[in-house]
């Protein structure tokens, strides 16, 4: 077999073998330089099969320089070394490796392993960056007691760090300097982590509920120390709660959190050494919007959430990802929403679910929270696994309730702390502790796609009884056919007149009813409230009655969601009508009253009165109408416009003095004013002056983006100039720089090539840097569906360039940016040639890596 069609082959669950050898020690050395790093690993090793005479190490782009098998040097004929492996054969039970192996970390691009980038090295190796640095059993199920001694130069790398308590520093000989490391906790090698480089600290102190001190260290660009306090802050905030929520406290002496600009992912929970893209976690309120400090909170105690929900308890192999990542994603949900607006946290998260999450299932890439096979794993890092997974537990939150889920917490942690196991795990645990009979449940998680809840009501005038009649179905995925009825916790609310009763409905079967009795006619239940399962509702209520809950419901979600199938009825009605329709009166009634009288949950009114994105209404067809959508969404804002203007102005006006803090209420009344802005700015004539005047009066970033990205979404005049200065002002602040690169790729109209074209040679720009591409083609791929979707297939192109360029430089992003191709199927014919084709420049490209391999096959399969 060649080594090409070796490292393509597809991995499945249900071939998932015990390892043969467990590493109880690693012992590892690094003599630090970027052109040439010598790694040192003592592995204390002891077989855990009898019958295994063969030990196979992990390896990927090493330079083999010796082994040693106990003291012995071994020969090259004593072992085989090939692109993705070391072997040996073995008969002691017990034995000691010593491996040396050379590596080049700022040739690494790819930013798996170790690498050296803006001055400094920096590790990744979830999931599989490790063999990148020393042969190893790299797979979570080995667990081993890490020490690690860094060996740099001393002036140019002040900071050496790693997992653990340091245990000793010293200055040798010819400037350089030694620190050695010590964890006290077994771990899997993804865990593992590296940083040297000179930063600027941040320090502080939390006491554990237990009154053990622990040393919070925040390692940032020089210059850049007060925009980590508000992470270190939601680092304090996060690790109280999780105390008093969870009962869980903190293990280690210290805990670091190191910032880095080049970082494919948001952050890495790395034992006790954190490592975070800095755009999560440098924040101020000149350079950061609301949003911005939103998500680094949300991340921050993401990633120290991890600490026992994933790390003290790990996962046994890769098709367990969701077991740390669904419970920890449900897990800094709730803290959110505990931190700031509930309700508008929960429509976000479910706008994830319906659009990116949905729009995955109905992908050749869909899959169970839980895959069942696996080419590249860094491709099942998806919103299925983080957020549908999360969507997962907060079902069996629902179903066991507060007090049930946390005594399975307890059992699971109990259980299971310092092992790697599975998500069967985790539902024996939540199901032994509350005597409660998950065996149907746990379909979730090796089913994938999206049911469709159907309902049908009937209503009994004698008898004065409403019945609904649920229909589940779940359509066949491009990775299973055959589909089984799923449990799901229905939460409703009946709103008859002044009575509303609400409930918890837990249907099992394809098809059951929920009888209301003693109801009036004109009863309407709303069904599925707070998303109680991630599934497709599908109703045939009027518009009428879904106004009537959109005004009158007393859950915040329940409105907001009630509007959502407005929205959707009135582009359908749009589509048929060719344009000419108008928007009901009732809308502006609703949103005069919102203007005039916000709810006070800002936030929330921000969110009522805003028309659904692209992603949103494009989600709801089998086939995308783009040009369709796209016309609407503009009919719609100008409509709401014009008829309220006065409206408008007057809530813009009376929002307009937010306090600059990034708290509940100055959040609220910023997204309130800048919805209204939003609208105010299609009228290009009168909303000059004001998006001036807010933009050059700007208390902060939130609300300086605001006026950008109304005037880019109006094309108002403005935009040009404004974003000169802008430039001007931002020029050294490449995380600030990020935001005007992304408004410039969403610029709407054709003039957007020739942007994207002198911005891929702008000076802050690095084909390098993930933050930097993605700010560019994301947003490009993402933000600009007319731009995009072009009928001349330029959009296309462009996106495909661009993938050839950066998957030898970069394949984990290259493999992200390619997903809206993947969907070529939701689009018309015209569009699936120009799409297919781009696909196939692609697959046809000499060295395609696995992770654009996996996904442009599956798409053209
Ligand atoms: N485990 C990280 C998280 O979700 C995500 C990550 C995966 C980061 C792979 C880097 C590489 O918190
Ligand atoms: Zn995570």
């Amino acid at each position: 077999m060649s080594a090409d069609t070796n490292s393509r082959q597809v991995k499945r669950l249900a071939d998932y073998q015990a390892p043969d050898f467990f590493i109880e020690t690693t012992d590892l050395t690094f003599e630090l330089a970027a052109d040439k790093t010598l790694v040192t690993a003592v592995l204390q090793f002891r077989r855990a099969n009898p019958n295994a005479l063969e030990l196979r190490l992990d390896g990927q782009q090493l330079l083999l320089l010796a082994v040693h098998y106990n003291e012995r040097l071994l020969q090259p004929s004593e072992y085989q070394c090939d692109a993705q492996q070391l072997r040996l054969s073995v008969t002691d039970d017990d034995f000691k490796l010593t491996i040396k192996t050379e590596i080049c970390p700022q040739a690494n691009t790819a930013l798996e392993g170790l690498y050296f980038a803006n001055g400094s090295f920096c590790t990744q190796c979830e999931a599989e960056g490790f063999r990148r640095i020393t042969y190893y059993l790299d797979r979570p199920d080995v667990l081993s007691v890490f020490s690690t001694t860094i060996i740099a130069d001393a002036n140019q790398y002040p900071y050496l760090l790693s997992n653990g308590n340091k245990v000793a520093d010293r200055l040798l000989a010819g400037g350089q300097r030694l620190v050695r490391w010590q964890d006290p906790f077994p771990k899997p090698c993804y865990l593992f982590a590296l940083v040297a480089g000179d930063f600027e600290l941040r320090q502080d102190q939390y006491t554990t509920k237990s009154g053990r001190v622990v040393e919070l260290a925040f390692y940032v660009e020089k210059g850049q120390g007060n925009k980590a306090l508000f992470a270190l802050e939601a680092l304090k905030r996060s690790m109280r709660w999780d105390e008093e929520r969870f009962g869980l406290e903190y293990d280690l002496d210290t805990y670091m959190v190191v910032a880095v600009d080049f970082f494919n992912m948001g952050a890495m929970e790395n034992k006790g050494l954190n490592v975070f893209n800095s755009k999560y976690v440098l924040v101020s309120n000149n350079t950061a919007t609301d949003t911005d400090f939103f998500n680094v909170e949300s991340i921050i105690g993401h990633e120290y959430f991890h600490n026992w929900t994933g790390n003290r308890v790990t996962c046994r192999d890769w098709f367990q990802l969701s077991l740390k990542e669904g419970l920890t994603v449900f897990r800094d949900q709730e803290f959110s929403r505990d931190m700031g607006s509930a309700t508008v946290n929960r429509i976000h998260a479910v706008q994830v679910i319906r659009t990116a999450q949905f729009a995955e299932d109905a992908s050749p890439m869909a899959h169970p929270i839980q895959p069942q096979q696996v080419m590249e794993m860094n491709n099942f890092y998806t919103v299925t696994v983080y957020d549908k997974g999360a969507e997962v537990i907060r079902m069996l939150h629902t179903l066991l309730g507060e007090d049930g889920f946390q005594a399975g917490m307890r059992l699971y942690v109990q259980r299971h702390d310092g092992q790697a196991v599975t998500c069967e795990h985790f539902v024996q645990a939540m199901q032994d502790a509350n005597h409660y009979d998950l065996s149907a449940f746990r379909r979730w998680y090796q089913q994938s796609g999206t049911p469709e809840l159907r309902v049908q009501r009937s209503y009994d005038v004698h008898k004065q009884q409403l019945t609904l009649t649920l229909r589940q179905h779940t359509p066949a995925t491009a990775d299973q056919a055959t589909k089984l009825p799923l449990v799901l916790p229905i939460r409703y609310q009946l709103v008859d007149g002044e009575r509303s009763e609400s409930g918890l409905f837990v249907m099992q079967l394809q098809e059951e009813s929920l009888v209301f009795t003693d109801v009036s006619a004109t009863a309407l239940p709303v069904l599925l409230e707070d998303f109680s399962a991630p599934v497709r509702l599908l109703h045939d209520y009027s518009e009428q009655e879904l106004l009537r809950i959109a005004k009158a419901a007393s859950n915040g979600f329940a409105r907001w969601d009630a509007l959502q199938s407005c929205w959707m009825l009135w582009l359908q009605q749009y589509i048929q009508q060719g344009g000419a329709f108008h928007l009901p009166e009732a809308l502006f009634e609703l949103y005069a009253t919102l203007l005039n009288q916000p709810l006070p949950d800002k936030s929330l009114t921000a969110e009522l009165l805003k028309v659904p994105d692209y992603g949103t209404f494009a989600e709801s067809f089998p086939q995308i109408p783009v040009d369709s959508i796209l016309a609407a969404s503009a009919a719609f804002r100008l409509q709401i416009s014009e008829h309220l203007s006065k409206a408008l102005l007057q809530c813009y006006q009376q929002h307009s003095q937010a306090a600059a803090e990034y708290n509940e209420e100055a959040v609220g009344q910023r997204a309130l004013k800048n919805r209204c802005l939003d609208y105010l700015s299609m009228h290009h004539g009168d909303s000059q002056t004001l998006l001036e005047q807010q933009y050059h009066t700007a208390s902060g970033m939130t609300d300086k983006l605001a006026v950008l990205k109304a005037s880019l979404h109006s094309e108002h005049p403005v935009f040009e100039s404004l974003m000169q200065h802008f430039a001007n002002e931002w020029q050294q602040d490449v995380l600030v720089l990020d935001k005007w690169f992304s408004l410039h790729a969403a610029n709407p109209t054709e003039q957007v090539f020739d942007t994207i074209a002198a911005l891929c040679q702008h000076p802050k720009f690095s084909w390098q840097n993930p933050n930097r591409v993605r700010a560019l083609f994301h947003a490009f791929a993402m933000q600009n569906p007319g731009q995009f979707h072009r009928l001349d297939g330029r959009g296309y192109q462009l996106l495909t360039q661009t993938l050839l360029l950066l998957d030898p430089i970069n394949p984990q992003v290259a493999a992200r940016l390619v997903t809206p191709l993947l969907s070529w199927h939701r689009y018309d014919s015209e569009r699936q040639i120009l799409i297919k084709q781009a696909l196939r420049q692609l697959l046809e490209k000499d060295g395609i890596s696995n992770d654009l391999y996996e996904k442009v096959s599956k798409a053209l399969a």
